[in-house]
């Protein structure tokens, strides 16, 4: 078997990306299990999680590490936050933004195994709500499909620390219906800005048409 690793927590396994479970034992989605020299990776599927789709597609800016604080708004079931939850290990934070109760059900489970992960049931345009509890991040990541996601950005920046980056999955659709997507991405990043700095942006097709996937770095 050939384990090679990407980025810092991050492998490639025989031509799969995959993550080392944090919880041994334990999937989370569909994923498959591989065990290895009395480790154990989670296979890390890029058709069900855009930063897996990023990665593959030679995402060069991967900030999100052993030791990482991170802010995860619209943390869903819990698919991405916890390939995150792995790569951040036990000295890390994961706080996960979710306001669906459906969603919020499946990711109270996934947290209940994970300790570094801890769910916050509110809506991100709240930021005051849960401020406190999250204090000052190293990295934010938004994957919503909100209207205002460039404001939710702006707004939730506010906890990322100078100089950290923030990886968004902006989704056109959600923004605008009217425009094309090129001119919604190109206004996103007008709007923002003013206090982030666009670092690189992918396509990341064929695992998802209907977002862009942008990295910014905090100015
Ligand atoms: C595309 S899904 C996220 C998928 C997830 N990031 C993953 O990769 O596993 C978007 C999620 O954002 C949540 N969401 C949308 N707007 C939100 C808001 N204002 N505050 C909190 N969650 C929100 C939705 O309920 C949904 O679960």
């Amino acid at each position: 078997m050939e384990i090679k690793e990407v980025f810092n927590g991050v492998y490639r396994i025989n031509g799969k990306l995959a993550t080392e479970n944090l919880v041994k034992g334990t999937k989370v989605y569909d994923e498959d299990l591989i065990s290895s020299d009395s480790r154990e990776y989670r296979t890390w599927n890029p058709y069900r999680s855009k930063l897996a789709a990023a990665i593959l597609k030679s995402l060069k800016n991967m900030t999100i590490r052993d030791g990482s604080n991170v802010l995860y708004l619209g943390a869903a079931t819990g698919t991405t936050c916890s390939h995150i939850s792995d790569i951040i290990r036990e000295n890390g934070n994961l706080y996960c933004v979710e306001f669906s109760e459906r969603n919020m059900r499946q990711l109270l489970d996934v947290c209940s195994k994970r300790e570094n992960m801890f769910p916050i049931f509110k809506d991100a345009r709240l930021l005051e709500e849960y401020a406190n509890d999250v204090g000052t991040v190293d990295v934010l990541y938004q994957d919503l499909s909100a209207k205002d996601q460039a404001e939710l950005l702006l707004l939730n920046g506010g906890l990322l620390k100078k100089g950290g980056y923030a990886y968004v999955a902006i989704k056109s659709q959600s923004i605008s219906v009217s425009k094309p997507p090129r001119q919604v991405y190109k206004e996103f990043f007008n709007k923002v800005s003013p206090k982030f700095q666009l670092v690189e942006s992918i396509d990341i097709m064929p695992f998802d048409r209907m977002h862009m996937f942008a990295v910014f770095k905090k100015k």
